[in-house]
């Protein structure tokens, strides 16, 4: 792909498309043919060029190996590929890593948008005036900024004030607040996006679906945390990324969007349910999977509930989940069955050798 010339181009800068949900959008991105991507991503334990396997001689993906947090190498791509869009996903997104060690989640999603940020906000504001009206950075961001609901509270909505209880959640809440300042001060056409817990192919087995699925399938024991009653709201990842497409084309400058799956389960019941589809569909001789669940220490400060209301994403934009959770959860479980090198390549840890193995030819094209 070349885009090297002055005017902005059909092209959107994608960060962090090597991880779970980055990776879905910037498939679905190619697929419906939406832009050509640019795909930055700093490959962490969660970034795995496998994710991009059948992008590989995609001319309208290229993927730049680098941290949002290097200003010269964003402006380098922002001068010459011109994007019209940044989509921007790149974080440490695991609370549980956030808990035990939050100095990675400060640096790249508090100091790393913040550089994201400046240099998208010197790129935009060299712009021509049409050019600038089209312009668009949306952050991807998290329910779990607004803190925990108690079992009778409304869900979230987008004015429901922050509350982030983890670290990973300040982190991310300190991105929104910088994400609104741009806007407010700058006039720095932002949008924001509130979702709660994604779940499907290609998310990283220390997320509770993946662990649960993967763990049954090989006779492990399945981890429920304290009393297994926390609340979470699922929601299928293609469904995500169908909300953001709707929300970075059509949603209005410098508004926020809650997106979320109306499917409101506690850990335990959840387990469950995965287990008994798991019963159906890959008997195991040695009796229900279920036997396997097992309560453990609880995480510290765990959020009772989350819960969203998306309303608004649904009357303003027409979008609602495609897949309920039996239809996604079905899905899931397929995939994770039908790609079990994907599997053996992160447990035995060789899917870090793609990185020099793969996608020479697109990395040279910067
Ligand atoms: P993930 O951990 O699977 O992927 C994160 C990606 O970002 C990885 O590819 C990683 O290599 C990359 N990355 C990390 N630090 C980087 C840096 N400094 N520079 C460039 N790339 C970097 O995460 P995910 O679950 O796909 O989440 C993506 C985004 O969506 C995050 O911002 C997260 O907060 C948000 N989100 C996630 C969920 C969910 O349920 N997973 C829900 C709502 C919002
Ligand atoms: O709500 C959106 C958030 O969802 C995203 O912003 C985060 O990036 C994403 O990681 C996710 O956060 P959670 O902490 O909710 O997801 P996780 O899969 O880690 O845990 C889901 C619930 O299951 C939570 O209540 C903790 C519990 N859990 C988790 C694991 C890994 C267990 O009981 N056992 C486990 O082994």
């Amino acid at each position: 792909m070349s885009t090297k010339n002055n005017t902005m181009q059909n092209v959107w800068l994608v960060t962090g498309g090597a991880g779970f949900i980055g990776s879905n959008f910037v498939r679905m991105a190619r697929a419906h043919q939406w832009a050509s991507i640019i795909n930055l991503d700093k490959l962490t334990y969660a970034g795995n060029l496998a994710n991009l396997e059948n992008l590989q001689q995609d001319k309208g993906h290229v993927f730049v190996h680098g941290d949002i947090g290097d200003r010269a190498l964003v402006q380098r791509i922002l001068h010459d590929h011109r994007p019209q869009a940044i989509i921007h996903f790149a974080a440490e997104s695991h609370v549980d890593r956030s808990i035990k060690d939050p100095r990675d989640f400060f640096d790249t999603n508090v100091i790393g948008t913040f550089n994201l940020l400046g240099e998208a906000r010197g790129y935009w504001n060299s712009l021509k005036d049409e050019n600038k009206k089209v312009f668009r950075f949306l952050n991807v961001s998290t329910d779990e900024v607004y803190g925990s609901l108690g079992v009778d509270e409304a869900p979230f909505h987008e004015r429901t004030p922050y509350a982030p209880n983890s670290p990973y959640a300040a982190s991310k809440a300190a991105s929104d607040h910088f994400i609104r300042a741009y806007q407010h001060t700058y006039g720095f056409p932002t949008l924001l996006t509130h979702c709660s817990n994604n779940y499907g192919p290609y998310q990283f087995p220390e997320k509770l679906i993946p662990v649960v699925i993967l763990n049954a399938l090989a006779g492990k024991t399945l981890p429920i945390y304290g009393d297994g009653l926390n609340v979470r709201d699922w929601l299928y990842v293609d469904d995500h990324c169908r909300a953001l497409y709707l929300v970075l084309t059509k949603g209005r400058v410098g508004e926020t969007y809650n997106i979320g799956g109306g499917y409101e389960v506690p850990n335990l019941k959840l387990v469950q349910e995965i287990c008994a589809v798991l019963d159906q569909i890959k008997t195991d001789r040695r009796g229900l999977y279920s036997r396997l669940i097992q309560y453990v220490k609880d995480r510290p400060g765990h959020d009772r509930r989350y819960a969203i209301n998306h309303a608004k994403i649904a009357t303003e934009l027409g979008w609602k989940p495609q897949e309920s959770f039996e239809t996604g959860i079905r899905k899931t479980i397929d995939w994770y069955l039908e790609n079990k090198n994907w599997v053996e390549i992160i447990q035995n840890n060789s899917y870090k050798e793609w990185i020099h193995s793969h996608y020479e030819n697109n990395r040279s094209a910067l």
